[in-house]
């Protein structure tokens, strides 16, 4: 992998990107960390939005017409760009979904439940979005099957010591994040895979956070299924990805049945498509995967690697403010062992009022449980706030985050500690 540019200057692409310009309420520039939980479209994402309705837009695989035709060539042309992206051997491995949690429902339901028995079992983690728990609860009530989580060590990262013990011959999936959406931690993605195979499970890898922000080649971890969303990664909203193995993919049932998804139909019953059609029933977000692929053209343009390294850069320096805050609990390992993601709990102030205090600066943070209340209670705490980067962000929006949260223990009487 070539060397990340080291003088990565996010101003050269602060510009693109309209609503980094808004003033909040009018008067106080907005501090955008929150790309966690969705980040923002430069211009050439929204354009080619625009382009699309405006030039090329019908129905896709449908028509015989002209402009069916260019509509159908721009969304098969973004599925190639998903696989180049990704890394996938063929395009119709790449299923278009509305999101990660609606592609993680996708194989939960269509490989699920055909091949998941009474008495199996599911392996999660206890760091998992919602996303990733509940479809597999679902699951489990529907066919019986048991599930078990890999623990959390104190450290933040999962206890994988024990990995081979908990993957039994009844473990048929194991379902784990590469990067926890609260604890920022990284997971060992391809060591995970090597165990769970060498054991006879399948894997899915939930990488909602990890596609944006660091380079992935699904061949090299060798997960049986990747899920992510478009709109963590400058795509619009609507728009996710499902990559699975071809003979996974081709031995699930189609979930959602109607359109697109059929070869034939006859009053006795149906016979399936061929993928990816046969998991993409009805009129697909058309316009939402051409700007998944406007968003991963600027990606790729920036570079993955470059983008990696300024985050890690970003979430060295929020470690250094949050510990010169003082009272500052942050959750979650040191920075060399965590993406983007800062989440903290501050003594004495609650985390939905840390966020609020830190809007009247501008700064847009996070805070609750982040859809995984399960990690939460494990962590002894029913909430926290929660920092997320991107290589838009700037040192200096940083600092502002820790003058935010110093004038937050003013308005709180926090005393020091
Ligand atoms: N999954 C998103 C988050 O963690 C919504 O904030």
């Amino acid at each position: 992998m070539p060397e990340p540019d080291m003088l990565f200057d996010p101003h050269r692409y602060r510009t693109d990107f309209p609503l980094l310009a808004t003033l909040v309420r009018g008067d106080t520039p907005l501090i955008y960390l929150d790309n966690a939980a969705s980040t923002q479209r430069p211009r050439q994402v929204i354009q080619s939005l625009v382009d699309v309705y405006e030039n090329h837009y019908a129905n896709v695989h449908r028509g015989v017409h002209w402009l069916s035709d260019q509509s159908t060539d721009l969304y098969e042309q973004a599925r190639e760009k998903v696989r180049v992206f990704i890394n996938a051997s063929q395009s119709h491995e790449v299923i278009f979904t509305s999101g990660t949690t609606s592609a993680i429902n996708l194989v939960a339901r269509g490989w699920g439940d055909c091949h998941v028995h009474e008495g199996d079992e599911i392996l999660l983690s206890v760091m998992e979005h919602h996303s990733n728990l509940v479809p597999w609860q679902q699951l489990a009530q529907r066919r019986g099957c048991r599930i078990k989580y890999i623990p959390l060590a104190a450290d933040g990262s999962l206890e994988l010591e024990h990995l081979a013990q908990l993957i039994t011959d009844k473990t048929r999936m194991v379902a784990v994040t590469a990067i926890s959406n609260v604890l920022g931690t990284k997971n060992p993605v391809s060591r995970i895979v090597d165990i769970s195979h060498a054991a006879g499970a399948h894997v899915l890898i939930d990488a909602a956070q990890s596609v944006p922000h660091e380079v992935v080649n699904v061949q090299a971890w060798g997960a049986d299924f990747v899920a992510f969303s478009g709109h963590k990664m400058l795509g619009p909203t609507g728009i996710g990805v499902l990559y699975g193995r071809e003979e996974l993919l081709d031995a699930m049932d189609p979930f959602l049945g109607g359109g697109s998804m059929i070869r034939r139909v006859k009053l006795e019953g149906f016979e399936s498509a061929d993928l990816p059609a046969k998991l993409e029933a009805g009129t697909p977000p058309i316009v939402s995967a051409i700007g998944l692929g406007a968003a991963i053209d600027y990606l790729v343009e920036i570079g993955l690697p470059e983008i990696q390294h300024h985050e890690q850069k970003l979430v060295r320096r929020a470690h250094e403010v949050l510990e010169q805050v003082g009272g500052v609990e942050i959750v979650g390992p040191s920075p060399d062992e965590k993406a983007g993601i800062v989440s903290f709990v501050m003594k004495g102030i609650h985390a939905h009022d840390v966020a609020q205090l830190c809007d009247r600066r501008g700064v847009a943070i996070r805070a609750g449980h982040h859809c995984a209340m399960p990690l939460h209670k494990q962590l002894g705490i029913t909430a926290s706030s929660r920092a997320s980067f991107y290589f838009y962000n700037t040192e200096a929006e940083i600092d502002l985050l820790g003058e935010a949260l110093v004038n937050a223990k003013r308005v709180m009487r926090v005393k020091e500690c």
